[in-house]
């Protein structure tokens, strides 16, 4: 294969840092100056995630450095891949959630850079992260809000999430200046999100005594507790609650049984007044 080469003259400054992929900064700039304000800056390179070998052309600046095993830019299914090499546990947790799962099967489910950012990605204890306590709300409802994003993917997915989060005792202070008392990923969890109805979410009825006793928050809740706490605004959590699809699930079960009793019971009469047509004449 024939190597192009863009050479242009490259002269290694003294200030350099070591771990700035100076081949790489002349060709991507935008992607560098976010990267040397992220976490990752100063103890992994831009190889670390994309591949290719800043080495490889000397003092050359050459698109050959995007050559010795580079990946380019993942696919949203491939982003994984890219973080679980450093990040292993969170990749294996993140595995076993929804958004994983919806990923897999081909839409914009969250994935590892839709939380964290790509090339700007902060420590959560840093104010500017998207995962920062009090930018969470906001980094969910990107898409939890977004009707069209919602509602191309599945009918039954509720966009007043964060609306109906707003108003809800654990935002309202905070939006009167007070304290943000509790997040959406720390009901939700953040990496193992699951739906409500799976038996292993944090918010399925089973496990919301335990979610929302969590230290620090309601030590000791009970069901009576719970049964009696409003989270999403208008929604207050039922423990055998029956939702709107499964009236329809029901319905339809319902209305088949009817209709396949009505139908044999026709014919039973059918057979039965025929026989007794015959027995006349
Ligand atoms: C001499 C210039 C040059 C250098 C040096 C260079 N690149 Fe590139 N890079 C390009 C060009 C040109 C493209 C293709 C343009 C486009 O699709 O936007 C590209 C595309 C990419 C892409 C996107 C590939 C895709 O699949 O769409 C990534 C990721 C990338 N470069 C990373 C790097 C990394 C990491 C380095 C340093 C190790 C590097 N590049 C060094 C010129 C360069
Ligand atoms: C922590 C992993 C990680 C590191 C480190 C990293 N990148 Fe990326 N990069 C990504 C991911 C993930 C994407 C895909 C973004 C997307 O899906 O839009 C990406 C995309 C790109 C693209 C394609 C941009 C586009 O919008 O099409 C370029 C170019 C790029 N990176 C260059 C770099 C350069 C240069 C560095 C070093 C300064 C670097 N990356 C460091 C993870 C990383
Ligand atoms: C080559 C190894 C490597 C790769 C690949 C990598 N990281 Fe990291 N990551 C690190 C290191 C090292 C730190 C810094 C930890 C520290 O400062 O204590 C870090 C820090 C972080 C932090 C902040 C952690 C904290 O405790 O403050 C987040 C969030 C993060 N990475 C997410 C990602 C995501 C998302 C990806 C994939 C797009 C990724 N990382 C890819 C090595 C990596
Ligand atoms: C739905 C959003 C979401 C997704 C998807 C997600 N994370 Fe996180 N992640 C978070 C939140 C929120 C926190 C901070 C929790 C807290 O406050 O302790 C976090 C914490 C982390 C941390 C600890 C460092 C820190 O800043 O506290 C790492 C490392 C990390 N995530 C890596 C990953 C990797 C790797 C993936 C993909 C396999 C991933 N995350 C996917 C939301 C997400
Ligand atoms: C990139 C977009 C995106 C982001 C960011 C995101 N989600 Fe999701 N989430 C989705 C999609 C898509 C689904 C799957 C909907 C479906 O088809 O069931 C989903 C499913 C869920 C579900 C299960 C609900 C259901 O009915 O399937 C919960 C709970 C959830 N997300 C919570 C969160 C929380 C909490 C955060 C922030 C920490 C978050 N999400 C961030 C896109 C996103
Ligand atoms: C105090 C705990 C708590 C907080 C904070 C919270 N939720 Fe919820 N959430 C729940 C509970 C409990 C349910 C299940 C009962 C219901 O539907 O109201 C739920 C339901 C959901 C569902 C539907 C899940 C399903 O499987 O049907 C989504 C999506 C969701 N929440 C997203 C969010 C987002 C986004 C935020 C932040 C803006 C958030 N939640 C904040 C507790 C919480």
């Amino acid at each position: 294969m024939i190597m192009v080469l863009i050479a242009v003259l490259y002269m290694t400054t003294a200030s350099a840092q070591e771990n700035i992929d100076e081949s790489c900064y002349h060709c991507h700039p935008a992607q560098v100056n976010e990267f040397q304000a992220s976490v990752h800056f100063n103890k992994n390179t831009c190889a670390d995630c994309h591949g290719g070998d800043i080495n490889i052309s000397g003092n050359v600046v050459s698109i050959n450095v995007m050559h010795t095993n580079f990946t380019g830019k993942p696919t949203p299914l491939n982003v994984t891949n890219f973080c679980s090499k450093c990040h292993e546990s969170e990749t294996r947790v993140y595995k076993e959630s929804i958004h994983w799962e919806r990923l897999k099967e081909g839409r914009s489910a969250a994935s590892c850079t839709d939380c964290h950012g790509i090339h700007n990605i902060l420590s959560s204890k840093n104010t500017n992260s998207s995962t920062h306590f009090e930018n969470i709300p906001g980094t969910c409802a990107k898409c939890h809000e977004n009707q069209t994003r919602m509602q191309a993917l599945y009918y039954g997915i509720q966009t007043d999430r964060f609306d109906t989060y707003k108003k809800s005792f654990h935002y309202k202070s905070y939006a009167s200046g007070g304290r943000l008392l509790a997040v959406c990923s720390d009901c939700h969890e953040n990496h193992d999100t699951k739906q409500a109805s799976d038996p292993k979410s944090a918010v399925n009825p089973t496990n919301l005594p335990a979610t929302c006793g969590k230290t620090g928050c309601h030590t000791g809740a009970n069901n009576v507790f719970i049964t009696g706490g409003k989270i999403h605004e208008e929604q207050s959590v039922k423990l055998l609650s029956i939702d709107a699809k499964g009236l329809v699930t029901y319905f339809y079960i319902i209305m088949i049984l009817f209709e396949l009793s009505f139908t044999i019971g026709l014919i039973f009469l059918g057979i039965t007044s025929k026989f007794e047509i015959r027995r006349r004449h």
